[in-house]
């Protein structure tokens, strides 16, 4: 299509906002548009924005800034360019965005994409800002055009958003709103129509995945497990994932699925937070630190050689040594595969930003080497477990080197291989030869006749 007008689309934050970037941007192509990751070039520009911790949100106005540069480079050259921010600090700023950022065109929340391409051609004929932040009764999804081509053979799947669990820290609530589940009735047909475009792996998506609770098909409602037992019945899919869990909604018939669901990977993301409880109770994380390790027994009674994953903020107001200690505690306790750790930063309008003891940032800077080293070290283990093992990799996409794939073990460890690029998209037994802190290495196991799943084999998180 030439001519055709170019949109580029920066997405920052969780994997919801990549899925909802995806989403978006099939929307504008419906449109029209043509993608381009070239900024100069881009007749709209679309900012997916993210409000967890400061430094993320601050990231949007840097941008801005230089993309005020380039509209006005354009305009010199007679070419119009609309800009957009979307996503968390849209919801949460408003119309402050465009108060401090005079250059964006639109500002709309996460509910609101489908209303997108209409909203813009307001604000190109009106030549004003607008704001669109409401949370409306329709559902985005639904609205949105069909799914486009599949980029990957792996795709995310928004099945449920917002959060009710109101944590001290933590802005989402308010942001996303109320929790929603999507029905699994469009669920479904969402997911077929990804493994009809190539697709064999799907993560399922929400802030709160596994509070699930959407209309089944035969009326009353589906919980995750349910939802996940029907997905695994479509032919051509062959991996389910999801993510992000609550220790609080791990519920026995989902626990149960990684028994007894092998398209259901054995890698699972628990945000614990912290080792400590007084810091747990003051996050309002409602559980104790004993019963997140009951649950993760309960989790590895299930299936042995799951890879648990989790999240730590260290710094919370009032975290004493003693607290921090017992983080690092539960670290060694638990044993993770993978870990993602944050400074505590004070977010507005959340009741921890309002509490004594906020913590100095030295001392915040200090905990968070340590817990990482720490996490560090059982990330490298684990993956050193895994050499001399063949394990099912799906190749995802070409790697840095001539010749090479990269894909996924079921563990969710990226593994590097040389391999011919017709495997691109399929599930082949690669036998790990080599492991790094975040990454494994192999070649293609000489037999291909190898089990399809390495299922209960074992593989200690240690
Ligand atoms: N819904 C998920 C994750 C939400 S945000 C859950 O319940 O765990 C992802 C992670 O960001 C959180 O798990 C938490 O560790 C971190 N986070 C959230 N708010 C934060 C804040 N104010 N400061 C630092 N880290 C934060
Ligand atoms: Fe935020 Fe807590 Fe909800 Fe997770 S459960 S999104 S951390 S409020
Ligand atoms: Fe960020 Fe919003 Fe996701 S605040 S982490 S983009 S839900």
């Amino acid at each position: 299509m030439p001519g055709a007008k170019k949109v580029l689309v920066k997405t920052f934050g969780c994997q919801m906002n990549v899925y909802d970037s995806e989403r978006m941007t099939e929307a504008l192509e419906a449109e029209g548009y043509r993608e381009t990751d070239v900024l100069e070039e881009a007749d709209l520009v679309v900012l997916n924005t993210c409000h967890i911790r400061e430094k993320a949100a601050d990231k949007v106005y840097s941008e801005l800034g230089r993309i005020r540069q380039v509209k006005e480079e354009r305009l010199a050259l007679g070419r119009e360019t609309q800009v957009a921010v979307a996503g968390c600090v849209a919801q949460a700023e408003g119309s402050e965005i465009v108060s401090r950022a005079p250059v964006v065109d639109l500002v709309i929340g996460p509910q609101s994409y489908h209303r997108m391409p209409d909203l813009l051609r307001q604000a190109a004929s009106d030549r004003r800002s607008v704001v669109e932040t409401q949370f409306p009764e329709e559902e985005k999804f639904e609205r949105l055009p069909a799914r486009g081509k599949a980029r990957t053979a792996t795709a995310f799947l928004t099945v449920q958003e917002g959060c009710d669990k109101f944590c001290t820290f933590c802005v989402v609530p308010y942001t996303r709103g109320m929790e929603y589940s999507r029905s699994v009735a469009a669920i479904v047909a969402e997911a077929e129509a990804l493994v009809a475009r190539g697709v064999s792996e799907v993560t399922l998506l929400g802030q709160n995945v596994n509070a699930y609770h959407g209309a089944s098909e035969g009326g009353g409602t589906a919980s995750l497990a349910g939802l996940i037992d029907r997905l695994a019945r479509i032919d051509g899919l062959e991996r389910l994932r999801y993510t992000t869990s609550h220790p609080r909604d791990m519920t026995d018939d989902l626990i149960a699925a990684h028994a007894h669901e092998p398209k259901l990977m054995p890698f699972l993301h628990l945000p614990v937070q912290s080792g400590s409880d007084r810091m747990l109770a003051a996050m309002n994380r409602k559980h104790t630190a004993a019963d997140y390790l009951a649950l993760v027994a309960r989790i590895r009674k299930a299936r042995p050689d799951i890879a648990l994953s989790t999240d730590f903020i260290v710094g919370f107001p009032g975290e004493t040594d003693a607290d921090f200690e017992a983080t690092l505690k539960i670290v060694d306790t638990v044993g993770f595969a993978q870990a993602y750790t944050f400074k505590y930063s004070a977010r507005p309008g959340t009741p921890a930003a309002k509490m004594d003891d906020q913590v100095p940032e030295s001392v915040k800077t200090e905990r968070l080497f340590r817990l990482q080293q720490r996490l560090d070290g059982q990330q490298k283990r684990f993956n050193a477990a895994c050499v001399g093992r063949t394990v099912p990799v799906l190749f995802e996409r070409a790697g840095r080197h001539d010749g090479q794939l990269i894909g996924r073990s079921p563990y969710l460890q990226a593994v590097h291989a040389f391999a011919d690029e017709a495997l691109l998209g399929r599930i082949v037994p690669v036998e790990i030869l080599g492991s790094g802190p975040n990454s494994l290495s192999g070649v293609i196991a000489a037999s291909a006749t190898h089990d399809k799943f390495p299922g209960h084999r074992g593989i200690a998180a240690e």
